[in-house]
Protein backbone atom coordinates (compact mmCIF):
# COMPACT_ATOMS: atom_id res chain seq x y z
CA UNK A 1 0.00 0.00 0.00
CA UNK A 2 1.09 3.70 -0.55
CA UNK A 3 1.56 5.60 2.41
CA UNK A 4 -0.73 8.82 2.99
CA UNK A 5 0.02 12.75 1.82
CA UNK A 6 -1.34 15.23 3.47
CA UNK A 7 -5.30 15.75 2.70
CA UNK A 8 -7.41 18.19 2.78
CA UNK A 9 -7.50 20.01 6.33
CA UNK A 10 -8.44 18.03 9.20
CA UNK A 11 -12.21 19.13 10.94
CA UNK A 12 -12.02 18.21 14.74
CA UNK A 13 -15.41 17.57 15.76
CA UNK A 14 -14.87 16.37 19.46
CA UNK A 15 -13.86 17.08 22.54
CA UNK A 16 -10.86 15.40 23.92
CA UNK A 17 -8.26 15.87 26.60
CA UNK A 18 -5.70 18.79 26.68
CA UNK A 19 -2.76 17.36 24.88
CA UNK A 20 0.39 17.05 27.24
CA UNK A 21 2.44 20.47 26.18
CA UNK A 22 6.13 18.78 26.59
CA UNK A 23 6.12 16.89 23.50
CA UNK A 24 5.31 17.07 20.16
CA UNK A 25 1.66 16.44 19.34
CA UNK A 26 0.91 13.89 17.00
CA UNK A 27 -1.25 15.17 14.48
CA UNK A 28 -1.85 12.02 11.94
CA UNK A 29 -2.37 8.11 12.63
CA UNK A 30 -1.42 6.00 9.95
CA UNK A 31 -3.77 3.07 10.91
CA UNK A 32 -2.64 -0.19 8.62
CA UNK A 33 -5.45 -2.47 9.82
CA UNK A 34 -4.65 -5.40 7.52
CA UNK A 35 -1.50 -6.17 4.83
CA UNK A 36 -4.23 -8.99 3.69
CA UNK A 37 -4.38 -7.53 -0.19
CA UNK A 38 -5.39 -8.48 -3.43
CA UNK A 39 -2.97 -7.06 -5.15
CA UNK A 40 0.54 -7.70 -6.18
CA UNK A 41 2.38 -4.46 -6.71
CA UNK A 42 5.87 -4.89 -6.90
CA UNK A 43 6.78 -1.68 -4.90
CA UNK A 44 4.37 -2.27 -2.37
CA UNK A 45 6.02 -0.61 1.35
CA UNK A 46 4.74 -3.58 3.88
CA UNK A 47 7.15 -5.48 5.09
CA UNK A 48 8.67 -9.03 3.84
CA UNK A 49 7.93 -10.89 6.76
CA UNK A 50 4.09 -10.55 5.92
CA UNK A 51 3.53 -14.38 7.77
CA UNK A 52 4.53 -12.23 11.17
CA UNK A 53 1.51 -10.23 11.33
CA UNK A 54 -1.40 -12.42 10.98
CA UNK A 55 -2.83 -11.81 14.23
CA UNK A 56 -4.70 -8.43 13.89
CA UNK A 57 -6.09 -6.17 16.35
CA UNK A 58 -9.73 -7.00 16.89
CA UNK A 59 -12.23 -3.97 16.70
CA UNK A 60 -12.66 -3.06 20.67
CA UNK A 61 -8.45 -3.25 20.17
CA UNK A 62 -9.15 -0.58 17.35
CA UNK A 63 -11.24 1.46 19.27
CA UNK A 64 -9.11 1.31 22.38
CA UNK A 65 -6.12 2.61 19.92
CA UNK A 66 -8.68 5.17 18.39
CA UNK A 67 -9.73 6.94 21.57
CA UNK A 68 -5.99 6.70 23.26
CA UNK A 69 -4.69 8.56 19.85
CA UNK A 70 -7.60 11.37 19.98
CA UNK A 71 -6.94 11.96 23.75
CA UNK A 72 -3.49 12.55 22.16
CA UNK A 73 -4.12 14.91 19.89
CA UNK A 74 -4.27 13.19 16.88
CA UNK A 75 -6.82 14.92 14.49
CA UNK A 76 -6.47 12.63 11.28
CA UNK A 77 -6.69 8.97 10.57
CA UNK A 78 -5.94 7.49 7.59
CA UNK A 79 -6.72 3.82 7.31
CA UNK A 80 -4.83 1.87 4.82
CA UNK A 81 -3.17 -1.76 4.45
CA UNK A 82 -3.05 -3.89 2.84
CA UNK A 83 -6.24 -3.60 1.74
CA UNK A 84 -8.57 -1.63 4.66
CA UNK A 85 -11.36 -2.91 3.16
CA UNK A 86 -10.71 -6.90 3.71
CA UNK A 87 -11.67 -5.40 7.98
CA UNK A 88 -15.34 -6.67 7.86
CA UNK A 89 -15.58 -3.62 10.49
CA UNK A 90 -14.14 -1.17 8.57
CA UNK A 91 -17.64 0.47 8.87
CA UNK A 92 -17.52 0.66 12.73
CA UNK A 93 -13.73 1.73 12.64
CA UNK A 94 -14.73 4.62 11.03
CA UNK A 95 -17.48 5.79 13.04
CA UNK A 96 -15.58 5.15 16.35
CA UNK A 97 -13.00 7.83 14.95
CA UNK A 98 -15.92 9.78 13.58
CA UNK A 99 -17.42 10.14 17.08
CA UNK A 100 -13.95 11.08 18.25
CA UNK A 101 -13.71 13.68 16.09
CA UNK A 102 -11.10 12.54 13.60
CA UNK A 103 -11.19 13.51 10.02
CA UNK A 104 -10.75 10.04 8.19
CA UNK A 105 -9.06 9.03 5.18
CA UNK A 106 -9.52 6.25 3.11
CA UNK A 107 -6.56 4.41 1.23
CA UNK A 108 -7.64 2.09 -0.71
CA UNK A 109 -7.07 -0.28 -4.26
CA UNK A 110 -11.01 0.20 -4.18
CA UNK A 111 -11.23 -3.54 -4.64
CA UNK A 112 -14.16 -4.25 -2.25
CA UNK A 113 -15.80 -0.99 -2.61
CA UNK A 114 -19.55 -1.66 -3.72
CA UNK A 115 -21.76 0.61 -4.13
CA UNK A 116 -23.39 -1.04 -0.58
CA UNK A 117 -20.08 -0.81 1.13
CA UNK A 118 -19.43 2.69 -0.05
CA UNK A 119 -23.16 4.18 1.29
CA UNK A 120 -22.43 2.45 4.47
CA UNK A 121 -19.01 4.19 4.85
CA UNK A 122 -20.81 7.16 3.93
CA UNK A 123 -23.35 6.45 6.59
CA UNK A 124 -20.01 5.88 9.13
CA UNK A 125 -19.00 8.84 8.23
CA UNK A 126 -16.06 8.42 5.82
CA UNK A 127 -14.34 11.82 5.06
CA UNK A 128 -12.12 10.98 1.91
CA UNK A 129 -11.09 8.23 -0.51
CA UNK A 130 -7.80 7.87 -1.85
CA UNK A 131 -7.35 5.57 -4.88
CA UNK A 132 -4.25 3.74 -6.25
CA UNK A 133 -3.95 3.63 -9.54
CA UNK A 134 -1.06 2.13 -11.39
CA UNK A 135 -1.23 3.41 -14.99
CA UNK A 136 -3.83 4.99 -17.34
CA UNK A 137 -5.04 1.64 -18.90
CA UNK A 138 -6.12 -1.73 -17.84
CA UNK A 139 -3.44 -3.79 -19.38
CA UNK A 140 -0.55 -2.11 -17.98
CA UNK A 141 -2.59 -1.20 -14.79
CA UNK A 142 -3.75 -5.17 -14.36
CA UNK A 143 0.03 -6.18 -15.30
CA UNK A 144 2.25 -4.06 -12.99
CA UNK A 145 -0.93 -4.72 -9.90
CA UNK A 146 -1.04 -8.57 -10.56
CA UNK A 147 -4.52 -8.50 -10.72
CA UNK A 148 -7.86 -7.43 -12.93
CA UNK A 149 -8.34 -4.39 -11.15
CA UNK A 150 -7.88 -1.85 -13.51
CA UNK A 151 -11.96 -1.58 -14.94
CA UNK A 152 -13.33 -1.84 -10.43
CA UNK A 153 -10.89 0.95 -9.78
CA UNK A 154 -12.59 3.34 -12.54
CA UNK A 155 -15.73 2.12 -11.14
CA UNK A 156 -15.35 2.84 -7.58
CA UNK A 157 -13.59 6.27 -8.44
CA UNK A 158 -17.13 7.39 -9.87
CA UNK A 159 -18.66 5.69 -7.48
CA UNK A 160 -17.13 8.05 -5.00
CA UNK A 161 -17.15 11.27 -6.98
CA UNK A 162 -21.11 10.41 -6.92
CA UNK A 163 -21.77 10.04 -3.32
CA UNK A 164 -20.33 13.84 -3.01
CA UNK A 165 -16.32 12.65 -1.43
CA UNK A 166 -13.15 14.28 -2.35
CA UNK A 167 -11.29 11.70 -4.40
CA UNK A 168 -7.38 11.70 -4.56
CA UNK A 169 -5.99 9.42 -6.82
CA UNK A 170 -2.24 8.09 -6.08
CA UNK A 171 0.16 6.75 -8.32
CA UNK A 172 3.61 5.37 -7.73
CA UNK A 173 6.00 6.20 -10.29
CA UNK A 174 8.51 4.02 -11.45
CA UNK A 175 10.40 2.68 -14.47
CA UNK A 176 7.56 0.90 -16.19
CA UNK A 177 4.56 3.79 -15.64
CA UNK A 178 6.63 7.13 -15.60
CA UNK A 179 6.47 7.81 -19.38
CA UNK A 180 3.06 7.48 -18.83
CA UNK A 181 2.63 10.43 -17.11
CA UNK A 182 -0.01 12.37 -19.92
CA UNK A 183 -2.07 9.49 -20.18
CA UNK A 184 -2.00 9.14 -16.02
CA UNK A 185 -3.45 13.23 -15.64
CA UNK A 186 -5.79 12.89 -18.86
CA UNK A 187 -7.69 9.60 -16.80
CA UNK A 188 -7.45 11.65 -13.56
CA UNK A 189 -9.24 14.61 -15.27
CA UNK A 190 -12.04 12.17 -17.22
CA UNK A 191 -12.52 11.26 -13.30
CA UNK A 192 -12.49 14.45 -12.01
CA UNK A 193 -10.28 13.54 -9.62
CA UNK A 194 -9.92 16.58 -6.43
CA UNK A 195 -6.33 15.85 -6.01
CA UNK A 196 -3.75 13.72 -7.72
CA UNK A 197 -1.01 12.46 -5.84
CA UNK A 198 2.60 10.84 -8.37
CA UNK A 199 4.56 9.77 -5.97
CA UNK A 200 7.77 8.74 -6.75
CA UNK A 201 8.71 4.82 -5.73
CA UNK A 202 9.87 4.78 -1.89
CA UNK A 203 12.31 1.94 -1.55
CA UNK A 204 11.45 0.17 1.40
CA UNK A 205 9.62 -3.40 1.51
CA UNK A 206 8.89 -4.80 -1.69
CA UNK A 207 10.60 -2.02 -3.61
CA UNK A 208 13.56 -2.44 -2.12
CA UNK A 209 13.81 -5.83 -3.17
CA UNK A 210 13.13 -4.48 -6.70
CA UNK A 211 14.72 -1.52 -6.54
CA UNK A 212 17.32 -2.23 -9.73
CA UNK A 213 14.30 -2.89 -11.92
CA UNK A 214 12.19 -0.14 -10.90
CA UNK A 215 14.30 3.15 -10.31
CA UNK A 216 13.94 5.06 -13.05
CA UNK A 217 16.20 7.17 -15.78
CA UNK A 218 17.38 10.91 -15.33
CA UNK A 219 15.79 11.29 -19.03
CA UNK A 220 12.26 9.68 -17.93
CA UNK A 221 12.32 12.00 -14.51
CA UNK A 222 13.01 14.93 -16.75
CA UNK A 223 10.08 14.78 -18.75
CA UNK A 224 7.68 13.26 -16.39
CA UNK A 225 8.64 16.36 -13.84
CA UNK A 226 8.05 18.75 -17.21
CA UNK A 227 4.04 17.12 -18.01
CA UNK A 228 3.58 17.27 -14.09
CA UNK A 229 4.54 21.16 -13.89
CA UNK A 230 2.54 21.68 -17.04
CA UNK A 231 -0.45 20.30 -16.40
CA UNK A 232 -0.26 21.76 -12.77
CA UNK A 233 -0.45 25.13 -14.38
CA UNK A 234 -2.95 24.38 -16.82
CA UNK A 235 -5.28 22.87 -14.08
CA UNK A 236 -4.62 25.39 -10.97
CA UNK A 237 -8.39 25.74 -9.08
CA UNK A 238 -9.55 22.57 -10.77
CA UNK A 239 -7.61 19.62 -9.82
CA UNK A 240 -4.51 19.89 -7.02
CA UNK A 241 -1.12 17.89 -8.51
CA UNK A 242 1.38 16.67 -6.07
CA UNK A 243 4.16 15.61 -7.66
CA UNK A 244 6.80 13.55 -5.12
CA UNK A 245 9.99 14.16 -6.18
CA UNK A 246 12.60 10.99 -6.37
CA UNK A 247 14.79 10.69 -3.31
CA UNK A 248 17.67 9.70 -5.59
CA UNK A 249 18.05 12.36 -7.70
CA UNK A 250 17.70 15.28 -5.04
CA UNK A 251 20.30 16.82 -3.54
CA UNK A 252 18.94 16.77 -0.20
CA UNK A 253 17.32 14.58 1.61
CA UNK A 254 13.35 14.45 2.80
CA UNK A 255 12.17 15.43 5.87
CA UNK A 256 11.09 11.96 6.64
CA UNK A 257 7.55 12.02 8.37
CA UNK A 258 8.59 15.88 9.28
CA UNK A 259 10.83 14.22 11.89
CA UNK A 260 11.02 11.25 13.85
CA UNK A 261 8.45 10.70 16.07
CA UNK A 262 7.41 14.20 15.72
CA UNK A 263 4.11 14.48 13.95
CA UNK A 264 2.71 10.74 12.56
CA UNK A 265 2.50 7.78 14.31
CA UNK A 266 1.47 4.15 12.52
CA UNK A 267 0.26 1.29 14.10
CA UNK A 268 0.74 -1.86 12.16
CA UNK A 269 -2.05 -4.52 12.17
CA UNK A 270 -0.38 -6.81 15.02
CA UNK A 271 -0.72 -3.58 17.47
CA UNK A 272 2.96 -2.47 16.90
CA UNK A 273 3.39 0.99 17.00
CA UNK A 274 6.38 2.46 15.06
CA UNK A 275 7.16 6.23 14.22
CA UNK A 276 7.34 6.26 10.13
CA UNK A 277 5.68 2.67 8.19
CA UNK A 278 8.73 0.82 7.95
CA UNK A 279 10.45 1.43 11.05
CA UNK A 280 9.73 -2.27 11.41
CA UNK A 281 12.90 -2.86 9.71
CA UNK A 282 15.02 -1.06 11.75
CA UNK A 283 17.16 -3.30 15.24
CA UNK A 284 15.49 -1.24 17.68
CA UNK A 285 12.88 -2.41 20.55
CA UNK A 286 9.41 -3.31 19.84
CA UNK A 287 6.64 -1.16 21.04
CA UNK A 288 2.87 -2.60 20.88
CA UNK A 289 -0.45 -1.91 22.03
CA UNK A 290 -1.05 -5.30 23.35
CA UNK A 291 1.74 -4.09 26.01
CA UNK A 292 1.41 0.15 27.07
CA UNK A 293 -0.90 2.60 25.97
CA UNK A 294 -0.29 5.01 23.00
CA UNK A 295 0.68 7.90 24.85
CA UNK A 296 3.08 6.00 26.91
CA UNK A 297 4.60 4.36 23.58
CA UNK A 298 4.87 7.85 22.02
CA UNK A 299 6.44 9.66 25.24
CA UNK A 300 8.80 7.31 26.66
CA UNK A 301 9.28 4.18 24.83
CA UNK A 302 13.14 3.59 23.49
CA UNK A 303 11.74 3.23 19.66
CA UNK A 304 10.26 7.22 19.53
CA UNK A 305 12.65 8.11 22.00
CA UNK A 306 15.67 7.23 19.51
CA UNK A 307 15.96 9.72 16.77
CA UNK A 308 13.45 12.56 18.41
CA UNK A 309 14.76 16.18 17.88
CA UNK A 310 18.82 16.71 17.04
CA UNK A 311 21.08 15.36 19.74
CA UNK A 312 21.17 11.83 18.15
CA UNK A 313 23.28 13.59 15.26
CA UNK A 314 26.06 12.42 13.72
CA UNK A 315 28.16 14.84 11.74
CA UNK A 316 27.77 16.25 9.08
CA UNK A 317 24.07 16.80 10.20
CA UNK A 318 25.11 17.58 14.14
CA UNK A 319 26.19 21.24 12.29
CA UNK A 320 24.33 21.48 9.10
CA UNK A 321 22.01 24.94 8.81
CA UNK A 322 19.37 22.02 7.28
CA UNK A 323 19.10 19.99 10.38
CA UNK A 324 15.67 21.16 11.48
CA UNK A 325 14.40 21.59 8.34
CA UNK A 326 15.27 18.16 6.79
CA UNK A 327 15.57 16.15 10.44
CA UNK A 328 19.35 14.00 8.86
CA UNK A 329 16.64 12.36 6.05
CA UNK A 330 15.04 9.04 6.45
CA UNK A 331 16.07 6.64 9.41
CA UNK A 332 14.77 3.56 7.30
CA UNK A 333 16.61 4.61 4.16
CA UNK A 334 20.00 4.99 6.07
CA UNK A 335 20.05 1.51 7.70
CA UNK A 336 19.17 -0.19 4.40
CA UNK A 337 21.66 1.75 2.37
CA UNK A 338 24.01 1.80 5.01
CA UNK A 339 23.59 -0.95 7.64
CA UNK A 340 23.20 1.40 10.53
CA UNK A 341 19.81 3.77 11.10
CA UNK A 342 21.68 6.57 12.83
CA UNK A 343 23.68 7.58 9.75
CA UNK A 344 23.05 10.60 7.95
CA UNK A 345 21.22 9.57 5.01
CA UNK A 346 23.02 8.82 1.98
CA UNK A 347 20.67 10.86 -0.11
CA UNK A 348 22.51 13.91 1.02
CA UNK A 349 25.00 15.04 -0.93
CA UNK A 350 26.86 16.18 2.23
CA UNK A 351 26.84 12.39 3.27
CA UNK A 352 30.00 10.45 3.54
CA UNK A 353 27.51 7.09 2.15
CA UNK A 354 26.70 9.15 -1.02
CA UNK A 355 27.96 7.11 -2.86
CA UNK A 356 26.29 4.45 -2.18
CA UNK A 357 22.68 6.24 -4.07
CA UNK A 358 24.85 7.91 -6.86
CA UNK A 359 26.08 4.16 -7.63
CA UNK A 360 21.77 3.30 -7.88
CA UNK A 361 21.51 6.37 -9.97
CA UNK A 362 24.36 5.51 -12.52
CA UNK A 363 22.79 2.00 -12.99
CA UNK A 364 19.90 3.39 -13.62
CA UNK A 365 20.89 5.55 -16.22
CA UNK A 366 24.02 3.54 -17.51
CA UNK A 367 22.91 -0.45 -17.06
CA UNK A 368 20.47 -2.09 -19.79
CA UNK A 369 16.72 -1.73 -18.23
CA UNK A 370 16.33 -5.08 -16.39
CA UNK A 371 12.80 -5.68 -17.66
CA UNK A 372 9.79 -5.98 -16.35
CA UNK A 373 10.10 -9.85 -15.99
CA UNK A 374 13.00 -9.20 -12.94
CA UNK A 375 10.35 -7.54 -10.72
CA UNK A 376 9.19 -10.21 -8.20
CA UNK A 377 5.80 -9.74 -7.10
CA UNK A 378 4.52 -9.18 -3.51
CA UNK A 379 2.74 -12.33 -2.49
CA UNK A 380 -0.47 -12.75 -0.57
CA UNK A 381 -0.23 -13.29 2.87
CA UNK A 382 -1.78 -16.18 4.20
CA UNK A 383 -5.85 -14.78 5.24
CA UNK A 384 -5.26 -13.40 8.46
CA UNK A 385 -7.34 -13.52 11.75
CA UNK A 386 -10.21 -11.57 11.55
CA UNK A 387 -11.82 -10.06 14.57
FE1 LIG B 1 20.14 17.26 6.02
FE2 LIG B 1 22.13 16.11 7.41
FE3 LIG B 1 22.39 16.51 4.78
FE4 LIG B 1 22.41 18.60 6.45
S1 LIG B 1 23.94 16.95 6.33
S2 LIG B 1 21.30 18.47 4.51
S3 LIG B 1 20.92 17.91 8.01
S4 LIG B 1 20.89 15.16 5.80
FE1 LIG C 1 11.20 5.31 8.38
FE2 LIG C 1 11.74 7.38 6.79
S1 LIG C 1 10.52 5.61 6.34
S2 LIG C 1 12.18 7.19 8.90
Amino acid sequence: MTSPGPTSAPRPRGSRHAPDETFPRPLGLLAELTYACPLHCPYCSNPLNLGDYREELTTAQWHRVLTEAAELGVVQLHLSGGEPLLRRDLVEIVHSAGELGMYTNLITSAIGLSPRRADRLRAAGLDHVQISIQASESTASDRIAGFPAFQRKIAAARLVKRLGWPLTLNVVLHRYNIDRMADILALAERLDADRVELANTQYYGWAWRNRAALLPSRRQLERAERIARAARDRLTGRMEIIYVLPDYYSTYPKPCMGGWARRQLTVVPNGDVLPCPAAHSLPLPRASVRENSLSQIWTRSPLFQRFRGTAWMPEPCRSCPRREIDFGGCRCQAFLLTGDAARTDPVCVLSPDHGIVAAAVRGANEGESLGEDALDPRPHPHRVQQP
